[in-house]
């Protein structure tokens, strides 16, 4: 068991992070989140592991590793599989990790076609819209699951 042990993991096109479209996801890269992540993880008695792929099942095999490891949660942004992947569904149905659903825009005020998440209905809860802030409440989340 990794009881102080968070998963962050980010979906497709999120290492654009900075650059891709900063007026939807801001000017923030995924290496200033992940080290603002760790200083609080930090203060919080936790470890993040902190980890991108464009790639599908990366994200499935990762999920995988968390619920081997026995990971305290899972913080995570699928990325455009959020509206796509019954892979993701299973994966996380498949293990006992509770994950966190997160996402810096808000998708449900943007195209309908980002209005169905297939993550959010397995996920332990969901948090969206506030941009690189939307993990920082991920992680305190992620503390008051511990026992
Ligand atoms: C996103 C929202 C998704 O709809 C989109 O495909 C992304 C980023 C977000 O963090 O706001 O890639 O997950």
């Amino acid at each position: 068991m990794s009881a102080n042990l968070v998963f962050v993991l980010n979906g497709p096109n999120l290492n654009l992070l900075g650059s891709r479209e900063p007026d939807v996801y801001g000017r923030e890269t995924l290496d200033d989140i992940a080290a603002r992540l760790s200083d609080q993880a930090e203060a919080l008695g936790l470890a993040i592991d902190l980890r991108q792929s464009n790639h599908e099942g990366h994200l499935v095999d990762w999920l995988h590793e968390a619920g081997a490891r026995g990971a305290l949660a899972v913080i995570l942004n699928a990325g455009a599989y959020t509206h796509t992947s019954i892979a993701l569904h299973d994966a996380i149905k498949a293990i006992a990790v509770p994950v966190i659903e997160v996402h810096l825009s808000n998708p449900h005020a943007r195209e309908a076609f980002r209005h169905v998440s297939l993550i959010s209905a397995v996920a332990r809860g969901s948090i969206c819209g506030f941009g690189a802030q939307s993990y920082a409440l991920a992680l305190d989340a992620a503390v008051r699951l511990r026992q």
